[in-house]
């Protein structure tokens, strides 16, 4: 069964350059419930430990001085099939190939500055929103944990 939330990042140029407000506002045009947000710069280590699958990778210290250099928004989004969801509407990865009318098509500006990230699959989502955000904050957001897992509660 696909699960209902997300992992989003809106990432530091795309919030430097004032887009935030408006990439909120479109996920919630597109019936997701946005169950808890915060803004917060990543320390090093974080944003190293965070990409860690990426590791040795060409672009890996980069990408970390990236996106430690200013504030991002971290969001948990709700929505039947959500991680697909959310891929759809932030198009590729790489802002050249994303689809007109993607988030990635407005806001980004190349493949490393691509204003958002979205967790890749269900597995990853639960690990990335629990990077983020404890289970108090959820549960204090009003989200029920057992629809985060996944799991039905007994
Ligand atoms: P995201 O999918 O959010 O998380 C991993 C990030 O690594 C990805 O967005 C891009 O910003 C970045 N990335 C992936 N591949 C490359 C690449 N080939 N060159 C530069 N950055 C990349």
């Amino acid at each position: 069964m696909a699960g209902n939330h997300t992992l989003m990042l809106i990432k530091p140029n795309a919030v430097k350059n004032g887009f935030a407000q408006n990439i909120f506002l479109e996920v919630h045009d597109a019936g997701f419930k946005i169950l808890a947000q915060k803004k917060l710069q990543l320390s090093k280590n974080e944003a190293e430990a965070f990409y860690y699958v990426h590791e040795g990778k060409p672009f890996f210290n980069s990408l970390v001085e990236f996106m430690t250099s200013g504030p991002i928004y971290a969001a948990v989004l709700e929505k039947e099939n959500a991680v697909a969801e959310w891929r759809k509407l932030m198009g590729a990865t790489d802002p050249a190939k994303a689809e007109e009318g993607t988030i990635r098509k407005k806001y980004a500006e190349s493949m490393e500055h691509n204003a958002v990230h979205g967790s890749d699959s269900d597995e990853n989502a639960l690990n990335e929103i629990f990077f983020y955000f404890s289970a108090r904050e959820i549960v204090n957001a009003g989200g029920d944990i057992y629809q985060i897992h996944n799991i039905v509660k007994k």
